[in-house]
């Protein structure tokens, strides 16, 4: 499959055209942004990563009857992808405090939710990706109610499956974020389901195993990515020395 024009290039991936007009070729960076791109750096063999473990949650998700725009991996860094109409919202998912939601709470990190909370943000960087409430989606209308219902609907099921596959390799899924798209009239997964875009801890020591330690220079970063990867691999339930 050769890659033909470059579509888009965002702050941890490249997107191709390829022959086939239904497809795109995603290519995955090692590049990693934080607070809106005022932070940039690095991550060793983080494209090679996050595509293996994209690649690994999109398989376990369509085994379970997810849909998602995966079809293989090319390359270590290369996926095979169909083509979305993507919608500009950021689906983010959270079964536990974290992050921008402990500032919004003034709840401490770690809280356990009652059920999970959905929250929708405007995918537009020159905004800063700002919080959408019910009013703000509709008069947007980025899409229409019945595909937010089905965009609910999908996140709560990705959430119940990749919760519980987690909990087997000992991680807590704390939270996530998903974009979605549309293609042949169909709402389909698109993006990535990487250490990039949730946050991961390991249930034992509750050590962030996730972008989080770029984000807050907490070290670590490439070891915490592997370590992902290797669990869900090699179905490694230990917990880190
Ligand atoms: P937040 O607590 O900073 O709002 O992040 C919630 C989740 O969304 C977390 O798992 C990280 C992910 N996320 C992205 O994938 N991209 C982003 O730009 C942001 C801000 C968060
Ligand atoms: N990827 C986002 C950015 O650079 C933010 C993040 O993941 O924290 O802005």
């Amino acid at each position: 499959m050769e890659k033909r024009a470059l579509l888009y290039e965002g702050k941890a991936k490249m997107v191709y055209q390829v022959d086939d007009p239904d497809l795109c070729l995603i290519y995955f960076k090692d590049s990693a942004t934080a607070f809106n791109a005022l932070k940039k750096g690095e991550i060793a063999e983080k494209g090679a990563m996050n595509n293996a473990i994209s690649a690994h949650f999109f398989a376990l998700l369509a085994k379970e009857g997810v849909e998602s725009h995966f079809i293989r991996s090319l390359s270590q860094r290369e996926m095979l992808v169909r083509r979305l109409e993507i919608i500009k919202i950021e689906v983010v998912v959270r079964n536990i405090v974290a992050g921008s939601l402990a500032k919004r709470l003034g709840w401490p990190e770690g809280v356990v939710l009652a059920e999970p909370v959905i929250e929708h943000y405007y995918k537009d960087d020159s905004l800063g990706d700002p919080l959408l409430n019910d009013d703000h989606l509709r008069v947007l209308n980025l899409a229409t109610a019945a595909e937010l219902a089905t965009i609910t609907r999908l996140s709560k099921q990705v959430n119940a499956v990749l919760k519980h596959y987690l909990e087997t390799k000992n991680i807590l899924l704390v939270d996530f974020k998903l974009e979605f798209g549309r293609c042949l009239g169909k709402i389909i997964l698109g993006d990535e389901i990487s250490p990039d875009t949730c946050r991961f801890w390991d249930a034992t020591t509750k050590e962030k195993l996730d972008k989080d330690r770029f984000r807050r220079d907490l070290g670590q970063v490439a070891e915490a990515y592997r370590e992902i990867l290797e669990r869900l691999q090699g179905g490694q339930n230990s917990v880190q020395g």
